[in-house]
C-alpha cells in the first residue's frame, strides 16, 4: 500500500467543521440532482434523431451534430404527401432545382410560378400550421439540407458548457481534495480527469461535423465524465459521514477530530 504522508496542509472531512461537512454535503446533493437532470434532458433531446427514441445511438450523435444527410424538407414533401399537388414535369423541376442548392436567380426564372400556382393555396401563410412558401425567404427554410446543429449554436452551447461544467468539477473536486485516497497519483488523476473528458466531449461536437466516428469520443468523453462525476461524489459523500477517518490521520499531531463548529 502507498504511504505517502500526509501533506501539510491536507484536511480529512473529519478534521473539518460540521457547517463546513453540511455545506459540502448541501451542494453535492444538489450538483447530483442537477446532473441527473442533465442526463434526463440530454436523453430526451438527442435519443429519438434516428427514428428510435429507446436508446441514445452512435447514429443520434452523429445525426444531431452533422445532419442526416437527408434530402429538404421540400424534397420530402414532394416525394410524399405534396406529390399529388402537381403534374410531374413541374414537380421534376422543383426536385432539381432544390438538389442543385435553390439558387435564388432559378427560383425567379423558373420556380416561383409553380410555387405561386400550386402551393399558395394551402401555403401563402395565413395557416400557421403548415410552412410558409410565400416567397425566397420564406422557401428558403424548407430548403435547407439536414446538416445538423448549425456551428455557431455549437459555439453558443460550447462556452455555456465550459463555463458551467468547470464550475461544477472545480467545487466538486474541491470537496473530493479532503478525501483520503492513495495513491496520491490517482486521487490527482480523478480531480483532473473531468476537464480533459469535457475537452474531448466538446471538441469531438465539431469534429463529428468533419469525420463521423467522432461521434463515439463525444460519447465516450460524457460517459467518461459522468463516471468521475460518481466517483467523487461518492468518494465524498462517504468519507463524510459512513466511514472511519483512516489511522494516518486521526494518529497525526493534532489530528484529532475535536474541532465542533
Ligand atoms: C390543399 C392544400 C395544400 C396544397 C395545395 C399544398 N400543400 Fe403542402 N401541406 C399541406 C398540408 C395540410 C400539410 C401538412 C400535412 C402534411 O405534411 O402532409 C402540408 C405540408 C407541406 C410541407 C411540410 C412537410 C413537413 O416537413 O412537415 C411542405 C414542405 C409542403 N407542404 C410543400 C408543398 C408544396 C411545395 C406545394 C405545392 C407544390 C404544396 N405543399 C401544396 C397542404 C397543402
Amino acid at each position: 500500500m502507498d504511504d505517502t504522508p500526509l501533506h501539510r496542509q491536507y484536511r480529512h472531512y473529519s478534521e473539518l467543521p460540521y457547517s463546513v461537512r453540511v455545506l459540502y454535503t448541501a451542494t453535492l446533493l444538489i450538483l447530483g440532482t442537477a446532473y441527473l437532470f442533465a442526463g434526463i434532458y440530454l436523453f430526451h433531446s438527442y435519443s429519438g434523431k434516428d427514428g428510435n427514441p429507446i436508446t441514445l445511438s452512435y447514429d443520434d450523435i452523429v445525426i444531431a451534430y452533422s445532419g442526416s444527410g437527408e434530402g429538404s424538407r421540400l424534397e420530402a414533401a414532394l416525394r410524399g404527401s405534396m406529390s399529388a399537388m402537381l403534374p410531374r414535369d413541374e414537380l421534376n423541376s422543383l426536385v432539381s432545382w432544390v438538389q442543385d442548392g435553390g439558387e435564388r436567380a432559378r427560383y425567379e426564372q423558373e420556380v416561383r410560378s409553380v410555387f405561386d400556382q400550386r402551393c399558395m393555396a394551402c401555403h401563402d401563410g395565413s395557416n400557421p400550421h403548415l410552412p410558409n412558401l410565400n416567397g425566397y425567404d420564406n422557401v428558403q427554410k424548407v430548403t435547407e439540407r439536414d446538416t445538423g446543429t448549425g456551428l455557431f449554436t455549437l459555439v453558443r452551447v460550447s462556452h455555456i458548457h465550459f463555463f458551467g461544467l468547470a464550475f461544477v468539477f472545480f467545487i466538486l473536486g474541491s470537496i473530493f481534495s479532503h478525501a483520503y485516497v492513495r495513491p496520491v497519483w490517482l486521487k490527482c488523476t480523478a480531480v483532473a480527469f473531468p476537464f480533459v473528458a469535457l475537452t474531448l466531449d466538446i471538441g469531438s461536437w465539431y469534429f463529428t461535423k468533419l469525420y463521423h466516428p467522432f461521434a463515439w469520443v463525444v460519447m465516450i468523453g460524457g460517459a467518461l465524465m459522468g463516471l468521475s462525476f460518481v466517483y467523487m461524489w461518492v468518494v465524498s459523500m462517504y468519507q463524510m459521514w459512513f466511514s472511519r477517518p483512516p489511522s494516518v490521520v486521526t494518529g497525526r499531531e493534532g489530528g484529532e477530530a475535536t474541532h465542533v463548529g
